[in-house]
């Protein structure tokens, strides 16, 4: 246990429970259980207050890519707050770290983007560049191109427009959202979504000519933008279909839509290539980047845009006035700083390449331990990123009801084996730290593969299950 706190008497769990409001949490499961507070870090491993040892398996929200407790990230950190720890970027102002983390973010892009515009969290670049997507239309005279398309289970954020854009009624249903102008198409899991014998490329096609029909029932002079993420994290780790975004492009491309690469999980090396947009042949106008980007060791994001959309914004510039948009906290000293060293870790240690052979590595041994489990309909993922899906029934491919509520009690089973993961929905997804080893992941894959065992014997008690 914590120790108590002298001045407050009442240990940091209670303190917790009385002082603070947890993002995603349960307010009553949280009053009953309390927090799990981690102290400690070294690699992919962490440490509780109560001397518990996990394997983080989603290297925090997908984001610690370099790996916890790097101690030239706090030198490199600390040597900036000592120089100077705050200038913005406002009216032509500037600091070092900045102009040099862009500097090295566009050295790292496919060439035809140009220009960073720094924020702080993936919510806020999203939405940055939704406005951008905005004002470039009515830059061109377009001022009635404004909805944007994304998809259901897509994940871009929390704010008001990130949220509409996120595909996920639960996100939604108390905050009266979308917003108007905020389309969904639908989803591409092949698992779930395909039609009964359809391929991936058909599936793919069907898709793209769904979007098709969207665009023209609403008007291709209405729609400004559409936003994807290579691959779909917080909405269960789906990969793209056979031939997706070729397909997908082409419609964009025939209505004159910005095609906004969502990366703030995929960018970094997570799928063992620098960007997803590398992986999959994407041409986007614009790319959100975050997590990665720092490692999470301090808040950063960022708004990419191509050269097409700021050509239009520099040749707006003398009428429309200053760029009227920018967080007081964009390009902050400190997080540029972290940003600048943690690219130079990541092309010191190869860590890209890394990300490739271990993420090989671990779909091939989730495969191996999972597939044939009565329990689990599907294993999906690409390098770093992976989904072992569980259903009620597998050959009929059934997924558990809600009130079953596998998310959480998978979680909590995995945790006591020594696993800190996410579970999506009745998915169990992995995302760790790009610096994890194989050893690391086969003592991954044992504690989960308990966890899981545990969690068959608990469906079978309850009536809930039957093995096949
Ligand atoms: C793809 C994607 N976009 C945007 C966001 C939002 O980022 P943030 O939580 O930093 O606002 C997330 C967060 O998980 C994400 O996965």
């Amino acid at each position: 246990m914590t120790s108590p706190d002298t001045n407050r008497n009442i240990s940091l769990e209670e303190m917790d429970k009385q002082s603070l409001l947890h993002p995603y949490t349960s307010i009553t499961d949280h009053l009953d259980k309390g927090p799990v507070v981690i102290i400690k870090g070294h690699a992919a491993r962490v440490t509780d207050s109560r001397g518990r040892d996990y394997i983080d398996s989603m290297g925090g929200l997908w984001c610690v890519n370099i790996g916890h407790g790097r101690q030239e990230m706090v030198d490199a950190i600390t040597a900036q707050a000592q120089e100077i720890a705050y200038y913005h970027l406002f009216f032509s102002m500037a600091n070092e770290p900045a102009i040099r983390l862009a500097d090295k973010v566009l050295q790292l892009m496919p060439d035809h983007m140009s220009k960073v515009f720094f924020c702080n969290s993936g919510s806020e670049a999203n939405d940055t560049q939704v406005k951008i997507a905005w004002y470039y239309n009515n830059l061109r005279g377009k001022p009635e191109k404004k909805k944007i398309i994304a998809r259901k289970l897509g994940y871009h954020g929390v704010t008001a427009v990130a949220a509409s854009m996120t595909g996920l009624p639960q996100l939604h249903k108390s905050f009266n959202l979308p917003l108007d102008g905020f389309l969904h198409v639908s989803a591409p899991h092949h698992y779930w979504n395909a039609a009964n014998g359809e391929t991936e490329r058909e599936f793919s096609k069907r898709l793209a000519k769904e979007l098709d029909s969207l665009i023209e029932h609403e008007d291709p002079t209405t729609i400004a933008a559409f936003i994807a993420e290579p691959v779909m994290g917080a909405g269960g780790v789906v990969p793209p279909p056979d031939g997706y975004f070729s397909e997908i492009q082409k419609v964009l491309k025939k209505h004159d839509i910005l095609f906004i690469a969502d990366e703030v999980i995929c960018g970094f090396g997570r799928l063992g290539t620098m960007f997803g947009t590398n992986l999959y042949q994407l041409e986007p106008d614009m790319m959100t980047l975050a997590k990665g980007l720092t490692s999470a060791y301090v808040p950063m994001s960022a708004a990419v845009i191509s050269e097409k959309v700021w050509d239009v914004l520099k040749s707006g510039s003398p009428e429309t006035g200053p760029f009227a948009h920018g967080y007081t906290y964009g390009g902050h000293p400190l997080a540029a700083a972290a940003g600048l060293k943690t690219i130079e870790i990541m092309e010191r240690e190869n860590l890209v390449d890394h990300a490739h052979k271990v993420g090989a590595y671990l779909q091939r041994r989730l495969r191996e331990t999972f597939s044939e489990n009565p329990l689990v309909g599907e294993v999906r993922g690409v390098g770093l990123m992976a989904g072992v899906e569980l259903v009620a029934d597998k050959d009929k491919k059934i997924p558990f009801e809600p009130s079953v509520q596998i998310g959480p009690r998978v979680t909590q089973l995995l945790m006591e084996e020594g696993v800190i993961h996410r579970a999506i929905n009745n998915t169990i997804a992995f995302s760790p730290p790009l610096v994890i080893t194989e050893t690391d992941i086969d003592e991954m894959l044992d504690r989960c593969q308990r966890g899981v065992k545990k969690m068959a014997d608990q469906l079978v008690g309850e009536g809930m299950w039957k093995a096949a």
